[in-house]
């Protein structure tokens, strides 16, 4: 049956595209529900560990290799794009930078650095064993560990470059993750993809990534950077990946890229 499909979607290209955009459309975020105030702690500490499933890893993977074919051949991909440009906007030392990504997932980042042409030396860690070890087979020369980004192994400055994946959303105790990722960055942190919501307060969501449920947590942009300030970090460079405002109130998804204060 699997055979027959794919050879009939072999001979109709358009109708391949079809089904992989139906396919990403369903596979990532879907029934969101926000939560209400009553029984949110009780929820979020159910739902901190999610990303540990070990269903995951293959689920995202199919989707990344479909971006990473894409990027491969050229198309631009615009969460790709915002993170090389973020890392290649930063004052060049001549050296290669040290960069640790935070909710690294399978290291796929590693991958979008190459095809890009960018010269970093790269390390992940994640809290699901299940991620770090899909991304030790397939990257075997990269350094790979299972951490938690609120307390994480590394010692101070460890790495010139900490980029929080796109994982601060998913950590209901996000400011101790802010607060992780300014220790171990020796000179720049970047906060990637980032949701947050402008003229309301911090929103809290249930839903399923992957078919999975999951925590999905919105930021009041005025808090998230008092925040970064808070934790040492000084806002050098924004990148808009979306962004719906109405009357000063709205949502969007941005990269933050900050330089690290001189303590
Ligand atoms: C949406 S994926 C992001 C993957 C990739 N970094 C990106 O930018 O597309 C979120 C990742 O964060 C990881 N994660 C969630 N909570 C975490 C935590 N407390 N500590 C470390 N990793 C965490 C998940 O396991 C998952 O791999």
């Amino acid at each position: 049956m699997k055979h027959h499909l794919r050879k009939l979607l072999k001979r109709f290209p358009r109708l391949k595209r079809a089904a992989q955009r139906l396919l990403s459309a369903r596979g990532v975020s879907t029934d969101y529900q926000e939560l209400a105030d009553e029984g949110r702690t009780a929820e979020l500490e159910r739902l901190g560990p999610a990303w540990k499933s070990e269903i995951l890893p293959a689920r995202q993977r199919e989707l990344v290799e479909r971006e990473l074919t894409a990027y491969l051949q050229g198309a631009a991909v615009p969460v790709f794009d915002v993170l090389v440009r973020s890392l290649r906007d930063l004052d060049d030392t001549g050296e290669p930078l040290r960069v640790l990504e935070v909710g690294c997932s399978s290291g796929y980042y590693s991958e979008v650095f190459a095809i890009a042409g960018l010269v970093v030396e790269y390390a992940g860690c994640d809290y699901s064993e299940a991620f770090v070890a899909m991304a030790r087979a397939r990257y075997p020369g990269l350094n790979f560990a299972v951490e938690d980004a609120t307390a994480l192994g590394y010692p101070d400055g460890a790495y010139d470059v900490v980029i929080s994946g796109c994982c601060l959303l998913h950590i209901p105790a996000y400011p101790l993750a802010v607060a992780e990722t300014a220790r171990v960055a020796r000179r720049y942190a970047i906060f990637h993809r980032t949701p947050v919501v402008i003229g309301r307060p911090d929103m809290y969501y249930r839903k399923k990534a992957y078919g999975v449920e999951t925590v999905e947590i919105h930021f009041n942009e005025a808090g998230f950077l008092a925040l970064l300030a808070a934790s040492g970090l000084e806002l050098i460079a924004t990148h808009t990946l979306d962004e719906t405002l109405v009357d000063g109130r709205g949502h969007a998804t941005r990269s933050y890229v900050c330089r690290k204060k001189v303590a």
